[in-house]
């Protein structure tokens, strides 16, 4: 469980990940109004991402005794990933808000990409 172990837990969530951003990419490149397929294509894997990097977490957290650093860098995680899907959602249908919305999402993929790792690395007592 510890150190370089939790590496291999992440494989399938990180290329999942890894899939989302690119999509990301793509679906900004085209612009706006979205590609619906995109945008459902993009929404979908980000959601499965989630999914995936929860399941491991659960199994991780069972096993671990957290510090109070990493229950903190781990909510921060989340909350990344609440301003992700909020500010996603939104950004198809709000005209308005949609600069500060991008910014949001561009935002808290950054923070998430640094948090995160830092969270499994922490909870496993490596790298
Ligand atoms: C783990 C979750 C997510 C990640 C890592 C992610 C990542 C990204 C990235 C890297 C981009 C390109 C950013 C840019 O060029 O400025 C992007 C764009 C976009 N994402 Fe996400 N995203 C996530 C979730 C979502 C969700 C759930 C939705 C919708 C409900 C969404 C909607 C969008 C939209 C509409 C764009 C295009 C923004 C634009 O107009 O440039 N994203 N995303």
């Amino acid at each position: 469980m510890i150190g370089m172990n939790m590496l291999p837990r992440f494989v399938v969530p990180g290329a999942i990940f890894v899939l989302t951003v690119a999509f990301g990419f793509w679906l900004s490149r085209l612009g706006r109004p979205y590609n619906g397929l995109l945008f459902n294509v993009h929404k979908l894997i980000a959601l499965a991402a989630v999914v995936f990097t929860s399941v491991q977490f659960v199994g991780i957290l069972k096993s671990a005794d957290p510090s109070a650093f990493s229950i903190a860098l781990l909510a921060l995680a989340v909350l990344c990933v609440v301003g992700l899907f909020v500010s996603g959602a939104r950004m198809s249908a709000d005209r308005l808000n949609y600069t500060l919305l991008r910014t949001i999402h561009r935002v808290a993929l950054v923070v998430l990409v640094i948090a995160l790792p830092a969270t499994v690395f922490r909870l496993g007592g490596g790298p």
